[in-house]
This record gives structure tokens, sequence and C-alpha cells, in this order.
């Protein structure tokens, strides 16, 4: 790890907005915001450009980035500091953890922003749109809190409505080209590091929203393995 990210790594640590793998957590969010405003969280936040953005919009809500990426936190947790944003907070975990930092229920709604699209078939199960990883979501989402996904990756996005009709999902948005149409809702408006970059490079920003409103069967999984190997490339 170079010098820069070490030092940042070290000083999230002092820091009163971040925790780390916080187990003990569970239901005292609200206590750490001193509030009972509900709780959003940007999933695989990076810099935190949605967390930090959405906090400066909504003061009467409550935000929480989470990330594996020290480093990256390290500048949304200090610009939340400089803002004095005290409804703004970072977790570094895996996501894969949710369940064990929040109860059922104490989760309002989920951005999902520029997630890795894992684009390998072998790595369905990593994309963060997995009914895998849904299912943890379930655990700690409110009965109708939504789930946003915002990606630039087209085979992620229809990775997800795969998904979405699969398992028969409520789809409430679906926009393949968020920019293209007038009066984009302001929370769309929100740059990300990633969403500069345009790594897929097909100058295009996708945006899903759904819930979850169904116990997800585990013997769908297999049948989304099957319908994404035909469309693997021989
Ligand atoms: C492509 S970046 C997007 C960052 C940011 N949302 C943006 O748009 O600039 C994906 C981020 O997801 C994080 N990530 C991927 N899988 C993760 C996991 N299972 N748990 C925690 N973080 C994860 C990575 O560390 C990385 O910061």
């Amino acid at each position: 790890m170079g010098q820069k990210k070490l030092i940042r790594f070290e000083a999230i640590k002092g820091y009163e907005n971040v925790f780390e793998y916080p187990l003990n957590a569970k239901g005292t969010w609200n206590d750490f915001f001193k509030n009972n405003n509900p709780i959003t969280l940007e999933l695989a936040c990076g810099k935190g450009e949605y967390a930090v953005g959405l906090g400066k919009m909504h003061p009467n809500r409550n935000f929480i980035g989470i990330d594996i990426k020290g480093n990256r936190i390290w500048r949304g947790a200090t610009n939340a500091l400089e803002l004095g944003l005290t409804n703004v907070a970072f977790i570094r975990s895996l996501i894969d953890n949710v369940p064990d930092y929040f109860n059922p229920t104490e989760i309002d709604e989920i951005w999902i922003t520029f997630p890795d699209p894992q684009l390998r078939g072998s790595k369905a199960k990593k994309r963060l749109t997995h009914p895998k990883f849904l299912r943890l979501y379930q655990q700690i989402l409110k009965p109708g809190g939504i789930i946003h996904l915002k990606t630039d990756s087209p085979d992620l996005y229809q990775f997800t409505k795969l998904v979405i009709n699969l398992f028969e999902l409520p789809l409430l948005e679906d926009m393949d080209n968020v920019y293209a149409g007038a009066n984009i809702k302001p929370e769309l408006q929100i740059k990300t590091h990633y969403e500069g970059l345009d790594i897929a490079g097909s100058n295009r920003i996708h945006y899903l929203s759904f819930t979850i409103n169904k116990e997800l069967p585990l013997a769908l999984d297999a049948q989304l393995k099957s319908l994404l190997s035909e469309q693997e490339p021989d």
C-alpha cells in the first residue's frame, strides 16, 4: 500500500464518523445520529459522493456509506466532517456483512452506486444485485424499502433487470439513459468518481429502482445461472 493510502487508513481510525467492522452496532444508529430519522445506505460508496450529496440534500435523513477501501472512505468522511454533516457516516467493511451491523427493518433505502460489474460469468455471485446480495439487503430493509442502482455498465444493468424479472420483483423506475430525459431528479444528478471515468465506455448512465416484496427462492438461483450461461460467448 502506498504511503498516502496508509496515512488515510490510519486517519479514519480516529474519525468520529467512521466505523470499522462495527459489531454491536445493531439498533444503535439512531443513537449515533441523535435522531429517529430514516437511514439510507450507499453500498460500494468509494469516496461517498452519494452519502455526502444526499446528506446535504436531505438534512432530515441519515446516510451511511459502506466500502472496504479505507483510503476512499477517508475522502467521503473528511468531506462530511468539513461540511459539518452530522447525518452522514461511513462503515469500512465488506458489504457481505451488512446483516451483522443493522437490525431487521433498520434501513429505509439502499443506493448501489457504480458497483464493479464483475463481467465474467464465473463472478456473477459477486455482483451486488445478485440474489445472494439481495437476500442480505432484505434482512435489514424495512418492508417496501427501495433499492436504487446507478451504473455505467450495460451488462450489470441488463443482469439486474434479469434478476428483477426472474424473481418478479416490483420495478419502480427503469432508465436506460439517465441524462437523456428532461427534469432529471436531483438525486440522479449527483456524480461519483467512477461515473466520471466512464470505464464501460458506453457514454450512458443506467438507473433502476425496485423493491423486494417476497422471499427470493434459492431454486431460482440455478435458473439464473443457466440463463447467464446461455448468454456467455462460447
Ligand atoms: C467501481 S468502485 C465505485 C465507487 C463509487 N461508488 C463511485 O461511483 O465512484 C466500486 C467500489 O466497490 C467496493 N466494493 C466492491 N465489492 C465490495 C464488497 N463486497 N464490499 C465492500 N466494498 C466493495 C470497492 O472497494 C470500490 O470502492
